[in-house]
């Protein structure tokens, strides 16, 4: 009999790129193994109507029609990698999709005598799962929040599976937002967001130069810090809370975006290279207040798109001096496929009937099987 899983797992975050989808076995002792991958960009008009819907300018009739969009580009991202690794259909045991989240709202709120935190996920999996042929698992963040859980994070729960040691270690994501897990022997396993990540770097990028991110950090390596600015920017009451804590487009929106960009330095460079070590800042000093103080952490290891940004892994390492920082590539996992590899843990969960969630992570009262099924 075989020993493993072979999966399909689609992933698309808070920057709204575009579907990252990749091709994984997963074994029955829980080691992995990535045979391909394939990413593809949301077409402007698509990334554009997700952004009105993610600062809660859409319809009704727009998150209805979205839904079913977004299902056919994870359905559109699926089919085309199965045709790249040339792997027949009836091979792929399932698919799991996290889809594209428009809203999150990890706080209660009441009517009629109900109180509720709320998320949503879009992309519809009988969508994907029809338009591939392939049962698909996803819709994983509502379970989590019905135990009154934020329905996040949920990639620690695959961090203690993927980098579980005896090492002290932290899982640096940098998305959009950026997002740490800390694997520790000291404390329990717990995570939080940093901060915004990639988000404002993409926005600027996008006002200044007309393009859709900093390639490398390039336009950012060309820059000057300028001090004055960080300084504002780092006057904000998220950096001082305590984890767990999560942030998002209700606070880097584009209001904010644009409000920032009047006291911001007058070279475009500048502006880029200051945002960008914002970002590291951000990092490195959630690190220093409520990081390092509970225990010595041995190795940090970064991913996402931005742990291709070069010039925000130097500001990363000249905040953080004496700690040893990798990639994810260091241990063969593609930076950008991080998320996607870890929603497909989630999904071998759901499918075997397992608890999947982590509650210390998530506060969640109970151990939950994430996730629906689509046949
Ligand atoms: N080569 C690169 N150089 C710099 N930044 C990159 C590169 N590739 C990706 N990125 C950044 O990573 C972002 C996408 O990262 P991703 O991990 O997919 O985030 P999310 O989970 O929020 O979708 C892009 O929007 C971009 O800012
Ligand atoms: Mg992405």
């Amino acid at each position: 009999m075989k020993n493993y899983k072979t999966i399909i797992s689609m992933m698309s975050g808070t920057s709204l790129d575009g579907v990252d989808a990749c091709l994984v076995k997963i074994f029955d002792n829980l080691s992995f193994e990535i045979l391909d991958s394939f990413s593809l960009d949301y077409p402007s008009d698509v990334k554009n109507k997700l952004l009105q819907l993610a600062n809660n300018k859409g319809t009704v009739e727009d998150i209805c029609f979205m839904n079913f969009v977004i299902g056919e580009l994870f359905a559109k991202a699926a089919n085309f990698l199965i045709k790249k690794a040339k792997i027949k259909k009836e091979n792929i045991d399932f698919i799991s999709s996290h889809g594209q989240t428009i809203w999150h709202s990890p706080f209660y709120k009441e009517i009629g005598g109900i109180k509720t935190k709320s998320t949503l996920q879009i992309g519809d999996i009988s969508v994907i799962a029809y338009k591939t042929g392939i049962m698909t698992v996803g819709d994983f963040r509502t379970k989590d929040m019905a135990a009154n859980g934020d329905g996040a994070p949920l990639v620690p729960f695959a961090d203690k599976i993927i980098f579980g040691s005896d090492k002290n270690r932290l899982i640096q994501n940098i998305g959009g937002i950026s997002n740490v897990t800390v694997l520790s022997k000291d404390c329990p396993i717990f995570a939080f967001d940093n901060g915004v990540g990639n988000m404002l770097i993409d926005f600027y990028m996008n006002k200044l130069f007309n393009l859709p991110f900093d390639k490398n950090g390039e336009t950012a390596k060309r820059g000057k810090v300028d001090e004055n600015w960080l300084n504002e920017l780092l006057n904000e009451p998220y950096y001082e809370k305590t984890p767990p804590k999560t942030t998002g487009r209700e606070l880097y929106n584009e209001n904010y975006a644009i409000k920032k960009l009047k006291t911001a330095p007058s070279d475009k460079y500048d502006i880029i290279a200051t945002i960008t070590n914002l970002t590291a800042r951000l990092i490195a000093d959630s690190y220093k207040k409520f990081i390092f103080p509970k225990t010595n952490i041995e190795e940090i290891i970064l991913g996402g798109g931005g742990a291709y940004n070069l010039t925000l892994i130097k500001f990363l390492k000249d905040y953080l001096q004496n700690t040893d920082i990798k990639t994810h590539e260091d241990y063969n996992i593609p930076n950008k496929l991080k998320e996607c590899l870890a929603f497909a843990y989630l999904g071998y969960y759901t499918v075997n009937k397992k608890p999947n969630n982590e509650p210390s992570a998530t506060g969640a009262d109970d151990n939950v099987i994430m996730g629906k099924i689509a046949y």
